[in-house]
């Protein structure tokens, strides 16, 4: 199949890549010009695991285009897909710019019928306006070209997002009437051989489904949160609480772990942008509500555990921040709880020391002018004549560090692990003073 895919950031260059993958023939086009040209040399703009490969080798075997050019993507291909940002505006809902932009410019240059699939995470409705959008301009035109809007939400998971794309769990496909389904199936059946894991549904509820998808996966986490913090109060220990639930085979042990918070570019805004589209039709979604407040909290967690340590005064301290990126096995800092906890480590006198696999330039574009933090490129170097040390993002290269290594380097030695990694029983055997989330020692 002809496929173009505009927006080409982590979910339209993975989406596209693995298409291009199953023998389809894939433009991704993008507006930004400097990407383009990268990933023409094969140099990818994100880190995701597997990428890098895919990416060079569909591109050498032409099953794979990249263009700025979109009016060429169209021209060469009949099915389209919307995958650019959908980013919080001002007031909270989905800044949808990107995606009636696109809409405009596939009115204004389709030269036959097409079908539309919006993988951009959209407000309910949004299909309806793109739809009437590419209907205006082609009118414009005096064209009658056939277009049909379809909504597939994407689920996959930065870190993981070529394995969650090759096999996805489920393929939620809105469609506005049954005659595209078809289409659809033969588009995703290649990922899908062992059994069907089709969904197939209207287009408003497949907008919402993917809205009330990450609500609920941000819910679990905030809720666990709210149990950690009630732990830390009563004397219990949210590491066996959450083992205990888990077990309970209506819970399951996924999301249930308690931390510093979420971040990254989906819940935050998509939590927001859902609690807007609600209160745009005259309903308070007070349990999303709470779920945002108790993530903004969370995320001071680990700075309030400093400051009952070290006084509200930590001019002259030295941190060291162990993982920046929002989550493991990504680049991505958007919205990432390092983000929080540095600049208010900062804000109160700190110098920081920041390590992380992957994240580290994505970093420097956030603090490019501080003179208070220091990117280090190993994870020992950075805790040299450290007053304590933060754990934020759970990389596996920091579950069993060299803890006799990081106490030879360390001034202080102190550990603030915001993702439960260690215990006090390997903080003791180790000689170091150990904080975790929802677990205070009595
Ligand atoms: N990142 C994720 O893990 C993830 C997962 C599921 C769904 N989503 C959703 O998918 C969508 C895309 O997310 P992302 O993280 O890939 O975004 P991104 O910011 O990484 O990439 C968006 C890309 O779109 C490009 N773009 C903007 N306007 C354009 C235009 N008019 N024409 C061509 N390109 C244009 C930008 O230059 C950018 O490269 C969002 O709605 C997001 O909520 C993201």
């Amino acid at each position: 199949m002809n496929i173009s895919v505009i927006g080409t950031g982590y979910v339209g260059l993975v989406t596209g890549t693995c298409f291009a993958e199953m023998g389809n023939h894939v433009y991704c086009v993008d507006t930004d010009e400097e990407k383009i040209e990268n990933l023409k040399k094969s140099v990818i703009p994100i880190y995701e695991p597997g990428l890098s490969d895919l990416v060079a080798d569909n591109f050498n075997k032409n099953q794979l285009k990249f263009t700025t050019d979109i009016k060429e993507a169209l021209d060469n291909t009949d099915i389209c897909f919307i995958a650019v940002g959908t980013p919080m505006d001002k007031d909270g809902s989905a800044d949808l710019q990107y995606v009636l932009d696109v809409a405009e410019k596939i009115g204004m240059f389709m030269s036959h019928d097409m079908i539309v699939i919006d993988k951009s995470t959209v407000p309910v409705g949004t299909a309806d306006r793109v739809l009437s959008i590419i209907n205006g301009e082609l009118k414009k035109r005096n064209l009658n070209y056939l277009c049909k809007v379809i909504s597939n939400p994407e689920f996959l998971k930065e870190g993981t997002a070529v394995e969650d794309c090759m096999r996805p769990d489920r393929v939620v496909i809105g469609v506005p009437d049954k005659e595209v389904v078809s289409v659809m199936k033969e588009l995703y059946s290649p990922f899908i051989r062992n059994r069907d894991r089709f969904i197939i549904m209207d287009v408003k509820s497949a907008e919402m489904t993917k809205y009330a998808s990450n609500a609920m996966l941000a819910t679990r986490i905030s809720f666990m949160n709210e149990m950690a913090n009630i732990c830390e109060r009563i004397g219990a220990d949210i590491n066996n609480v959450r083992l205990g639930m888990g077990s309970d085979s209506r819970i399951g042990y996924s999301f249930l772990y308690a931390g510093c918070g979420y971040g990254g570019s989906c819940f935050p805004k998509d939590v927001r942008a859902l609690i807007k589209m609600a209160d745009n039709y005259g309903y308070r979604a007070e349990i999303l509500e709470t779920v945002e407040k108790v993530n903004h909290n969370q995320k001071f967690i680990l700075l309030e555990k400093a400051l009952n340590r070290f006084g509200e005064d930590l001019s002259g301290l030295v941190f060291t921040c162990w993982g920046l990126a929002f989550k493991p096995k990504t680049d991505d800092m958007r919205e990432a709880p390092s983000i929080t906890l540095i600049n208010e480590l900062m804000k109160r006198g700190a110098y920081v020391k920041a390590f992380d696999p992957k994240a580290v330039n994505e970093a420097k574009k956030i603090w490019k002018n501080e003179k208070n933090i220091e990117f280090i490129d190993n994870k020992y170097d950075a805790v040299n004549d450290s007053d304590a040390l933060f754990l934020v993002t759970e990389w596996k290269e920091f579950r069993c560090p060299d803890f006799y290594e990081i106490k030879k380097r360390m001034k202080n030695f102190i550990i603030f692990d915001g993702r439960n990694q260690y215990t006090y029983e390997i903080a003791d055997k180790n000689g170091f003073e150990y904080y975790q989330i929802g677990n205070v020692r009595c």
